[in-house]
């Protein structure tokens, strides 16, 4: 492997910027969460793009998790692998041109994707609401924050009134560290750390059980992204929220996840507790990612980055799609899609040197 060249998952943090690196394991001491009840069952979710110029595109093929009350998952992977849509998918909220083409997302026992949209309607920010990916810089610059808070209730619960409202935003700015005198303060009063805190009270207004966030620190310096992630560590201390990360910083993964999903060209790589997959990785994507990691013990090693590019969804390879820049290919990778094997317990990768 040529080094230098091509992305790695940290790409989009500057160098030395990541707020973990190896060195910094063990990983962090999580609670055993296997007793806790299940707030989400995916079981092999797979999304489409159509249009009238191109066949159907995959995004997403097959993808599982287990999400539950309390826990902290994140998805990490390569720009384009799919991780927004998977999100969108479990909120019903793709763009026109995205189709669920099959799967489950048990919620609770009910499967979403049987849900009416009226149904729907009543799942999204009551039970599950989404911080989206740059969001913090979508904020209408006319409106005050509190205004834009109130108007997250409102939307969900026509009945409440005006003076619960105002002690609602008081006490959902309060929550995410923000002084509730601060309410009629616009957007441009807030550093971006504030916004994005504005945007996770928002997320919280409802009062949901599972907040999914979308890269909730990029573009955040660094101080201000570890804030971003204590905060919301504690807020699923404290509620006992499950949250869903969206990230592509290995660092933060390990310091706040209870569970790791690896994504790759729209597939699972691999997906197991986040302890086995910092000490215990299977899949060659993951042990790519991991060397590709800043490993402070020894300041005199290179940087290796995974050479190339993720496939495009419209030039999929036709075996495996980590095969153009896999370290471990052999023939048959190039021809036959491997399956996803399940290894000890829930540890589950799809690579052909783990069938059994
Ligand atoms: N509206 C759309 N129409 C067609 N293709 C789309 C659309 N939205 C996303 N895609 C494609 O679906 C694939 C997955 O995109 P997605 O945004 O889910 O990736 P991602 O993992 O969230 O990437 P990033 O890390 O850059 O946010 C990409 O190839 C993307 O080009
Ligand atoms: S199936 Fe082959 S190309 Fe794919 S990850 Fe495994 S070894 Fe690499
Ligand atoms: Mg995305």
């Amino acid at each position: 492997m040529q080094q230098g060249e091509g992305s790695t998952l940290n790409e989009k943090i500057p160098p030395g910027m990541s707020t973990a690196t190896r060195q910094e394991k063990p990983i962090k001491a999580h609670p055993d969460l296997s007793r806790a009840p299940v707030l989400i069952e995916a079981r092999d979710v797979s999304v489409d793009f159509v249009g009238d110029d191109h066949p159907p595109a995959r995004a997403v093929e097959g993808v599982s998790f287990t999400l539950r009350e309390g826990e902290m998952l994140g998805i990490v992977g390569e720009s384009g692998c799919g991780k927004t849509t998977l999100m969108l998918s479990l909120l019903r909220l793709l763009p026109a041109a995205g189709r669920i083409v099959s799967g489950q997302i048990n919620f609770l026992g009910r499967d979403l994707l049987d849900l009416s949209e009226r149904e729907m309607e009543s799942v999204r920010w009551k039970n599950i609401s989404m911080i989206f990916q740059g969001a913090m810089n979508a904020l209408n610059p006319v409106r005050s924050i509190g205004d834009q808070i109130s108007e997250a209730i409102l939307c969900h619960d026509r009945y409440v009134s005006r003076s619960q409202v105002d002690d609602r935003v008081g006490e959902l700015l309060e929550m995410v560290g923000i002084s509730a005198s601060r309410r009629d303060q616009y957007p441009h009063q807030y550093s971006g750390g504030m916004r994005q805190r504005a945007m996770i009270a928002m997320a919280l207004a409802c009062s949901p059980q599972v907040v999914i966030a979308d890269e909730p620190t990029t573009a955040l310096d660094v101080m201000v992204q570890a804030q971003i992630l204590e905060l919301l560590d504690q807020l699923r201390h404290r509620l006992g929220l499950a949250v869903i990360l969206v990230t592509h910083d290995l660092g933060v993964v390990a310091e706040v996840c209870d569970s790791v999903l690896v994504m790759y060209g729209g597939v699972t790589a691999e997906y197991a507790d986040v302890d086995t997959i910092f000490n215990h990785p299977r899949h060659p994507y993951t042990q790519q990612l991991l060397a590709a990691f800043p490993d402070l013990s020894n300041p005199q090693s290179r940087l290796i980055s995974i050479p190339g590019y993720p496939p495009r969804l419209d030039d999929l390879p036709p075996g495996c799609r980590f095969a153009p820049r896999c370290n471990q290919v052999f023939e048959r990778c190039h021809h036959e899609r491997p399956a996803l094997h399940r290894l000890e317990g829930n540890h589950l990768a799809s690579c052909h040197l783990l069938e059994r």
